[in-house]
């Protein structure tokens, strides 16, 4: 069989998938942190158009992927799914390993499915200016080039450590026309708190969000955007899990596990999503949301009402916490180092329909090391996390002596990310576990409802 499974353009999903219309269960509301009491729609017009407020709250169970925005996906959709055969050999598994190669976008990721859709409802109503932070780079080049594609001016906070590992990123974002800022900046009353605390903060996803959403309650042209943990972009992401369903059923495969990287939450969800009904109606499907040992929301911190940013600007949302005011260390998967996840995810994982586990960074480099000497491509730090679940699925399989379907989300590559990869071959590397003292010390005063 080929070992890579091609859709034609034809075969481009026509809807992304909600997959609350199948739940058994209801998503928790977002709460106004003001009253607890659930948020209304109004509230958040300040800082989302009208269209994404109505996707985020939401039942349907399809919601039709506009012509002028199909046209934009083909510039990169359909993705490959890859057969890992050689990664295969190299284990001498039983096990079928394939992976969604999601690095083929323009800017190397998955991102961009949410991005292009976002930029094109919020020129829809107007926009001129999105605000955004960004950890890795990949969501802030992204959300760049989906700005620069429909004409609004991208601004993006990028968290600090990362600006100063990644200037590559910062420049794709350059070219394609966005202002970035290494946060905290002095630029926010909210960057301006914590430098006030802390002036060497090397900043964080919670507190990048807590600026750009500062920016965009402050301007009235200005709305923000946020690359993960929402329901409407975790359903934008769908269009990978939908192609995926084709192309396993030309491969002629049901697969028994599925595997991705878990920061927010949005590639994995978009991945594994439109196969939750199977798995409702019985079917014996495992997913594993995998995270760092570092960041560990799933396997270490509570299913609690939380702010999604670190200083206190968002809603609150119910969702798997470390407590907004965790601050990650300082770890290489930059996109994985957020204290919260999405709200859906932590439905399914408080209800066990979705597993998890967690890795030390040094043993996930080194399980992206084995994929970069096997099937080739260099993965992203963030990657490499879900890859690391599906090698040891597929020793787990040789040990076992078990023919499973192993199929994983291959988020991004890590072409911007060969700082990481230097210090991870110079031994440099250091792994970080959090203490149950750190974590409750950071959980302190959060509330189940
Ligand atoms: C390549 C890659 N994978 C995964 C993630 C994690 O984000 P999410 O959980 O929303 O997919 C990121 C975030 O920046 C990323 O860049």
């Amino acid at each position: 069989m080929d070992s890579k499974i091609f859709l034609s353009e034809q075969d481009l999903p026509s809807a992304w998938y909600n997959v609350q219309a199948d739940l058994p269960w209801d998503v928790p509301p977002p709460k106004d942190p003001a009253t607890r009491q659930p948020l209304k729609p109004e509230q958040l017009y300040p800082i989302f158009p009208k269209s994404l407020v109505e996707q985020e709250l939401s039942k349907k169970k399809w919601h039709e992927i506009p012509a002028e925005l199909m046209d934009v996906y083909k510039l990169w959709r359909v993705t490959p799914l890859h057969r890992a055969y050689k990664l295969e050999r190299f284990l001498k598994t039983p096990a079928r390993i394939y992976y969604k190669n999601e690095s083929v976008s323009p800017p190397g990721s998955h991102k961009p499915n949410t991005a292009v859709a976002q930029a094109y409802f919020n020129k829809k109503e107007g926009v001129e200016r999105i605000a955004t932070e960004t950890g890795a780079g990949q969501w802030g080049s992204a959300l760049s080039f989906a700005c620069n594609i429909f004409g609004i001016k991208c601004v993006v906070y990028m968290v600090k450590i990362s600006y100063q590992q990644k200037p590559y990123r910062r420049d794709l974002m350059h070219i394609w026309n966005a202002e970035v800022y290494p946060s905290p900046t002095d630029r926010t009353e909210s960057g301006r708190s914590i430098l006030k605390e802390n002036p060497s903060s090397y900043g964080s996803l919670g507190i990048a969000i807590s600026e750009a959403v500062e920016e965009a309650a402050k301007n009235d042209n200005t709305k923000y955007s946020l690359g993960s943990v929402l329901n409407h972009v975790l359903m934008h992401q769908t269009v990978v899990g939908l192609e995926t369903q084709k192309q396993l059923k030309i491969a002629g495969e049901s697969p028994d596990v599925l595997i991705g990287c878990v920061g927010g939450g949005s590639n994995f969800a978009g991945f594994c999503l439109p196969f939750v009904p199977d798995k409702l109606k019985g079917k014996k499907i495992r997913f594993i949301a995998v995270e760092p040992t570092a960041t560990p929301s799933f396997t270490k911190g509570q299913y609690l009402y939380d702010y999604g940013d670190t200083v206190g600007l968002t809603p609150l949302l119910k969702m798997y916490t470390l407590g907004h005011k965790f601050v990650p260390a300082p770890i290489h998967a930059g996109g994985l180092r957020y204290h919260g996840n999405s709200p859906l995810l932590s439905l399914l994982v408080h209800h066990k329909v979705i597993d998890s586990a967690a890795y030390h960074q040094n043993p996930v480099f080194e399980a992206a090391l084995t994929f970069a000497r096997t099937e080739g491509i260099i993965p992203a730090p963030e990657t490499a996390h879900a890859i690391k679940c599906a090698i040891d699925e597929a020793i787990r399989c040789r040990q076992e002596n078990k023919e499973e379907c192993i199929v994983f989300n291959f988020s991004g590559h890590g072409h911007f990310d060969l700082l990481s990869y230097d210090k991870y071959l110079s031994g440099t590397l250091e792994d970080y576990e959090l203490s149950d003292q750190e974590i409750a010390k950071t959980l302190k005063g959060l509330a189940a409802d």
